[in-house]
């Protein structure tokens, strides 16, 4: 069967997580990604966190797969001539280097139009145009500076980051939409463009409903849906909701049975309205049906701490699967807390090709993520990360190096 991006090439330029995640997904909906690193020292993850001496690390394993790698020194004459050629034969040059690196390398997006007027030239930067726009950046300094870290976490405690990479691999997720959506615009103009998403723009993409909410703050001057009401007083700005739902519908994380010991004995339980007769009845409250303090969504907003409190003693009494089995059968929206331990056996995970056993020359064996976007007439097939430069010469002899002029600049240790 064919893949959706058959026939793209990608000039891979990406390193560390954002970018990486970007050019993993365009490999697996079948573009050709040929990842440019650096002679002699890779993409600095593969040596980073490394679990085995000498291998390289599931950081990269895990960020990599189904690309080609070469060695080249862009900073070379020789190597830049390579580039040259490289982005003569690409549809895309991907990059997320730090702001500048690719000017001061002498490629500018003015140069590479030269080069290729068909080139879409997609960056992942920490800032869009204005004060910060040199700046470095990483996953939490994007996560802060993006809206999520001062929305995150508990009222009476500091600002948290949270375990979804929505910096980086929110950001490459971003980026990808971008450069399918330039080449399908290519397809009509005939001209490439460059593609640019920031860190920040792509954190508070998705922390929108949190702007939402500040907008309804400076109206109204309450959210009673947060934790904070009716006890606590708001501020001018968007407080911590604790595990308070972003939605319309309000939730909360309760204990379960073995809580006491199992740190995700937890289930995560929504009072939807159209069943709050059905959680009544499951926790023995048929009276709070017609109460009048809670038989509306608006009547409960008061009480969501004592219903959640009265929630609880009633997961208590359950493991979470136990819970979710009840639940589901009244159609009412909960989900476990599931551990990565979790997540890694479960087989429906397996059988989806979400999570994939890969097999690897130096490691062995590990897990990975599959792709989590599944098409029916583009399957993906997770392939291993390339060892660092091994496709250096299959990549230069496309592209029409001989053998001696490879030798020669091997020699030169350009590549
Ligand atoms: N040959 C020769 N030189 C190369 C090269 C190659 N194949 N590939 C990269 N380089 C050079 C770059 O040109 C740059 O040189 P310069 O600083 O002299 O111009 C240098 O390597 C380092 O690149 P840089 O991107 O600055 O790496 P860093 O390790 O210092 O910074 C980041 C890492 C992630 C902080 C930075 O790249 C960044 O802010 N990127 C944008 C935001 C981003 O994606 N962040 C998330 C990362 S998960």
């Amino acid at each position: 069967m064919g893949k959706a991006l058959d026939g793209v090439k990608i000039l891979d330029f990406t390193h560390v997580q954002s970018g990486p995640t970007c050019t993993q997904l365009l490999a697996w909906f079948g573009a050709d990604v040929i990842k440019v690193e650096k002679a002699g020292e890779g993409d600095a993850t593969r040596g980073q966190l490394r679990d085995i001496d000498g291998v390289d690390s599931l950081y990269f394993t895990m960020l990599n797969h189904n690309k080609r790698s070469i060695t080249l020194d862009t900073k070379n004459p020789k190597g830049k001539e390579v580039l040259i050629e490289l982005i003569k034969q690409c549809d895309v040059l991907v990059e997320n280097f730090a702001p500048g690196a690719l000017d001061r390398m002498g490629f500018s997006w003015e140069r590479i139009q030269q080069i290729n007027p068909r080139m879409i030239m997609a960056s992942v930067k920490g800032f869009g145009p204005g004060p910060y726009e040199d700046c470095k950046v990483y996953e939490n300094v994007a996560q802060c500076a993006g809206g999520a870290a001062s929305t995150t976490g508990f009222d009476d405690g500091p600002p948290l980051v949270t375990g979804a990479q929505i910096g980086d691999s929110g950001t490459g997720l971003h980026l990808a939409l971008g450069i399918v959506t330039a080449l399908f615009q290519r397809e009509k103009t005939g001209r490439g463009q460059k593609v640019l998403a920031a860190m920040q723009d792509a954190v508070l993409n998705l922390c929108r409903v949190k702007l939402r909410d500040q907008q309804r703050l400076a109206r109204r001057g309450v959210m009673e849906e947060y934790p904070q009401y009716p006890d606590k007083e708001f501020g001018d700005a968007v407080p911590r909701a604790g595990n308070a739902s972003g939605g319309g519908q309000p939730g909360w994380i309760l204990k379960c049975k073995g809580w006491q010991h199992d740190p995700n004995a937890y289930i995560y339980f929504i009072t939807q309205a159209p069943v709050w007769g059905a959680i009544c009845k499951v926790i023995g409250e048929e009276s709070w049906i017609t109460d009048p303090s809670y038989a509306t969504p608006k009547a409960r907003l008061p009480h969501l701490k004592t219903i959640f409190s009265r929630i609880e003693e009633w997961t208590k009494t359950k493991t979470k699967f136990e819970a979710m089995e009840i639940l589901n059968k009244y159609d009412i929206p909960c989900g476990p807390i599931l551990s990565m331990k979790e997540i890694a056996e479960e087989p429906a995970l397996r059988a989806t090709g979400t999570v994939v056993e890969v097999d690897h020359p130096t490691r062995g064996k590990y897990l990975t993520v599959g792709n989590p976007i599944k098409m029916s007439d583009s399957e993906t097939e997770v392939k291993r990360s390339p060892l660092l430069g091994e496709h250096t010469e299959e990549v230069l002899a496309q592209l029409g190096y001989g053998k001696d002029q490879i030798e020669e600049l091997r020699a030169a240790k350009v590549i």
